[in-house]
């Protein structure tokens, strides 16, 4: 506030005091409606309503039979927690340089050291804590080294890792040189594999008691198990899919080896968190969410209404940059469905008005998250006046992505290894409101919370739908999306568009698909006539995440029919073009 004080009282800084309030307004945009859409690629330090770092679900899954991954920064490393959770074992990832008591208090069976891009021998290289081979040691929990993470067992339990002279990335052979039954079941000595590798510093001596079990065709040590110390260690990629035996091997380490119990299922991730939601929320608390119809908020909120019923009260927002028949849509699936008990909130008007003659692209987003709070805001006083208490809790629909602590790439200056996005990362909710978080997603990655979905009986084809930003059609209109009827012609356009592909049967292919208005009028001939309408823009892609995608390849046909439709049923276009950009170079939206 001083600062803010002291900025207001000069003019120059005055600039500094607008950019600390768009960003604490952006901070503050509605949580789950901005969130829901798109990826989140944010850290999000809140903590729940009992002021943990993980959430709710923590205590509960968090037992025994934990694979706990610590994250030395390979970009595989989240895969590998992926691989485990398909065998239904519960496995989570934290920093590889957390404390002790971090990974003590997860009460692992199996510790896995992932890959990463350092040197054992680098000054700041990343390692677990003092203490921790005692640890696991005196409690014989299993540890897996994988490649940088085999590096840090040989060079701490005492041998030696030297630069490789022979450096391994990409496809390797490798070839089993002892008869060790486990680790390699079913293979006898000298069969022989193919690997993914990505090492330049390779285990030149190992330490006491560990033995080499397989080779490189180049010689070098490919892995290495001590059994009686619980120790073993691979110098490739088991968890890649370039490594076609990677997931037998895990699967023998796993059950053979450590003897872990296969018993994560999403049934019991549901129970739990009904359990610990009902426990959390006192019996006379009211909870909020903003839905957006979205995959994560609506699985969040049917799963806390399961838990508590009616004392959750949800709000949908319409913002008059909605898809077509958004608003009848999802409020079908939220009533009709779901029985989720929702507000929805026509506030078209006042989100057009303050977008009239906004072009640029981050003032609408700002203009939009700042309607968001303030039609939030009312909801929760609205609320307040009808129940006599003030709701207690928010429903956020928080992934896992979010709130993993990964180590960072060596010089990179960071904390944490992901990139943060503004206009996807928002934060909170203004600090009045005074809420606490239930966030029963925290643990969960996208596919998983779409499985949760399939129990709670959310219909598949809503878990399916492609993501949608926030800021709504807002951003497939360059420019002042209040012009002409620009919002009505997209919302018929793309809905043609996604029509076909729904028809086509290439939906669940597409990462995401939508039309784009443009603001040029160009020259047709449309029944013997002269016309000058608009142009409009087809964009498909295929993403894993998000962050970088490419155009899909739609068959000429199609485009043909798409196209013929498009500007034969839609009054006002006679242009349309295919957006075959990838990202990068552009992004997936226009704006
Ligand atoms: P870009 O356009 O950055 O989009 O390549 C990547 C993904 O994020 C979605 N997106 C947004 N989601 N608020 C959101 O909640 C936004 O402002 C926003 N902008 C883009 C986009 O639809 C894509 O899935």
């Amino acid at each position: 506030m001083i600062v803010l004080r002291y900025s207001l009282n000069k003019g120059i800084e005055r600039w500094y005091f607008m950019l600390n309030l768009l960003y604490i307004i952006v901070k503050t945009v509605f949580v789950n409606v901005l969130k829901d859409f798109g990826l989140e690629n944010g850290k999000w330090k809140m903590e729940n309503g009992k002021g943990k770092k993980f959430p709710s679900m923590e205590a509960q899954a968090v037992t025994s039979n934990v694979v706990l991954i610590l994250d030395y920064g390979s970009q595989y490393t989240h895969l590998i927690t992926r691989r485990i959770r398909s065998l239904s074992v519960f496995s989570l990832c934290i920093s590889g340089t957390s404390s002790l008591k971090s990974i003590t208090d997860l009460n692992p069976s199996v510790i896995i050291l992932s890959g990463g891009p350092h040197s054992v021998h680098a000054q700041d290289a990343p390692c677990f804590p003092d203490g921790f081979v005692e640890y696991v040691e005196k409690m014989g929990i299993f540890v897996l080294g994988i490649c940088y993470g085999l590096q840090l067992i040989v060079q701490k339990l005492g041998g030696q890792v030297a630069i490789g002279e022979k450096q391994e990335y990409g496809r390797m052979m490798i070839e089993v040189v002892k008869d060790y039954g486990a680790l390699f079941k079913g293979k006898k000595i000298g069969d022989k594999q193919v690997v993914w590798m990505s090492h330049g510093d390779e285990a030149v001596s190992l330490p006491a008691g560990f033995e080499v079990v397989a080779r490189s065709e180049q010689g070098g040590v490919a892995a290495v198990a001590n059994p009686a110390k619980r120790f073993y260690g691979l110098q490739y990629h088991p968890e890649v899919t370039h490594s076609p035996e990677g997931m037998e091997l895990l699967r023998h380490f796993l059950f053979d080896i450590c003897g872990v119990a296969a018993g994560w299922k999403m049934e019991d991730v549901m129970e739990e968190e009904i359990k610990v939601i009902k426990s959390m929320v006192g019996p006379d608390d009211h909870v909020i969410c903003a839905l957006s119809g979205g995959v994560d908020s609506t699985v969040a909120a049917t799963l806390v209404h399961k838990a508590i019923g009616d004392r959750l009260h949800c709000i949908f927002v319409d913002n008059g940059l909605l898809r077509y028949k958004e608003q009848e849509r999802v409020m079908g699936t939220f009533e009709r469905d779901l029985h989720l008990p929702v507000t929805c909130v026509d506030a078209s008007v006042q989100f057009l008005s303050e977008l009239k003659g906004v072009t640029d692209p981050e003032k609408k987003r700002k203009i939009i998250g700042k309607e968001f709070i303030s039609i939030f805001d009312a909801f929760a006083h609205d609320l307040e006046k009808k129940l006599g208490t003030k709701p207690t809790y928010l429903v956020q629909g928080t992934l896992y992505p979010d709130v993993i602590e990964s180590c960072p790439p060596p010089g990179s200056g960071r904390t944490h290894s992901h990139t943060i996005k503004s206009h996807h990362n928002v934060g909170g909710l203004p600090k009045d409101m005074k809420l606490k978080l239930i966030e029963p997603l925290k643990l969960l990655f996208k596919d998983e919370v779409r499985e949760l979905g399939r129990i709670l009986d959310v219909p598949v084809a809503f878990l399916k739908r492609h993501p949608f930003p926030g800021p709504g059609l807002a951003v497939r209109i360059p420019g002042d999306v209040t012009q002409g009827n620009a919002l009505d012609i997209l919302r018929h356009v793309d809905e043609i568009f996604i029509q076909a592909i729904k028809d086509g049967g290439i939906y669940d292919e597409i990462w995401q698909a939508f039309a784009v208005f443009l603001p040029i009028k160009t020259t047709g001939v449309q029944g013997d006539q002269r016309t000058h309408s608009n142009a409009v823009a087809l964009r498909a892609v295929t993403s894993q995440d998000g962050m970088t995608a490419d155009w899909y390849y739609f068959e000429h046909k199609f485009l043909d029919d798409v196209a013929r439709k498009i500007c034969n049923s839609v009054r006002g276009v006679n242009r349309v073009c295919l957006d075959i950009t990838s990202k990068p170079p552009s992004t997936i939206e226009w704006e």
